[in-house]
């Protein structure tokens, strides 16, 4: 703390991203990202691109990204945002659609940056607890004064929302449904072929699980194009160039590989039902997941102590300290041989 900084600064709470250590051959099964290498096209279009493109500022509108993104989900290139992450995307989303006359609407137990954007923006949250089996009380994100977040799948549970139950909130809500899809691809339906009927819904995605690119920093939002606007007026007011030329090349040319992206995440899908039976086998238990992770908790160990034992055999996970779920550990699925390597540790000392 010093005197120079803001009330703001002082007061508030920043996210804690999970654990990136330096050690080598650690299992690394702690922020979901993707155990396979990006698409080889994204390598090529960053090789092919000329020194002079980094020379010159990006294209601040992220065109040729966003007719990439818009060709693959079907909409047109002014439904599409891009941003530095997804995180970002929330970031700039706050002030460009909530007030801060009347508190946000999420679950207790979902993407913990919510509350720390809310914070940063001076907004209040209202927190609708989760059912005893995490699932979602739909209707109790119905008539939300300030609008609705969700994740879906959602983090940390891998629950996903059926596209009836999304409706039903897009319907009881005039203000805006933020659906955070960061991990839907791994086993949820997405709500973008809604844009047009809901002008209300906005769909934000992230490249950085199912298409490896995590170190790229990629995100995008998907809506209604003048619902969109806002999102443009904000970050035309904060950064004019979120994505650099790299970044913005890579992801165009990872998203038009949809074969790669395919098989890449047929894999991990495949990789985490067989982990799945494992760990049940193991005494393990938790919600069915539809992403690319696990929420799980052993029948009588803490869960502190199985990431202790894991941690010391290399193998790092999450857990977090909050009451309802800290038995639990949400372990991303990786290759088959990072998950047989966790599945070892906890066979030797059970
Ligand atoms: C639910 C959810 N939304 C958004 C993000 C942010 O992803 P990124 O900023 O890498 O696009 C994450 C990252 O873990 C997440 O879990």
């Amino acid at each position: 703390m010093s005197k120079l900084w803001s009330a703001l600064a002082a007061g508030i709470t920043p996210y804690t991203p999970g654990e990136q250590p330096r050690e080598a051959n650690l299992v690394k099964l702690n922020t979901n990202e993707n155990p396979y290498p990006p698409s080889p096209r994204a390598l090529a279009a960053i090789a092919a691109t000329p020194p002079m493109r980094l020379a010159l500022y990006p294209d601040p509108e992220s065109s040729a990204l966003r007719e990439a993104i818009a060709r693959v989900h079907g909409v047109s290139v002014e439904e599409v945002f891009a941003g530095n992450g997804s995180d970002e995307v929330l970031g700039l989303i706050f002030p460009a659609y909530f007030e801060r006359k009347s508190p946000i609407r999420f679950a207790d137990i979902t993407y913990s940056f919510y509350p720390v954007y809310a914070a940063l923006f001076g907004m209040q949250c209202d927190e609708i607890p989760l059912n005893e089996d995490f699932s979602m009380p739909v209707e109790r994100l119905y008539d939300a004064p300030n609008g609705v977040i969700i994740a879906n799948p959602n983090a940390p549970t891998g629950l996903a929302l059926d596209l009836d139950a999304i409706r039903a909130i897009l319907r009881k809500n005039e203000r805006i449904v933020v659906v955070d899809e960061a991990y839907v691809d791994f086993g949820a339906k997405s709500a973008i072929p809604l844009i047009r009927e809901y002008e209300n819904l906005l769909v934000v995605r992230t490249l950085s699980k199912s298409h490896s690119l995590a170190g790229m920093r990629v995100g995008y939002a998907v809506a209604n194009a003048k619902t969109l606007e806002a999102l443009f007026r904000v970050k035309n007011s904060f950064n004019s160039y979120p994505l650099d030329a790299l970044a913005q090349a890579a992801a165009a040319a990872s998203v038009l590989d949809t074969k790669y992206f395919e098989e890449a995440r047929g894999k991990i899908v495949e990789t985490r039902e067989w982990f799945v039976k494992e760990m049940h086998a193991l005494g393990f238990t938790g919600p069915e997941s539809s992403a690319n992770f696990v929420f799980m908790r052993h029948e009588s160990l803490s869960g502190e102590a199985v990431q202790r034992l894991l941690r010391a055999s290399g193998v790092i996970v999450r857990r977090f300290e909050r009451p309802r779920i800290r038995d639990y550990l949400r372990i991303t699925i990786g290759a088959p041989e990072q998950m047989q390597r966790l599945l070892d540790v906890l066979q030797t000392n059970s």
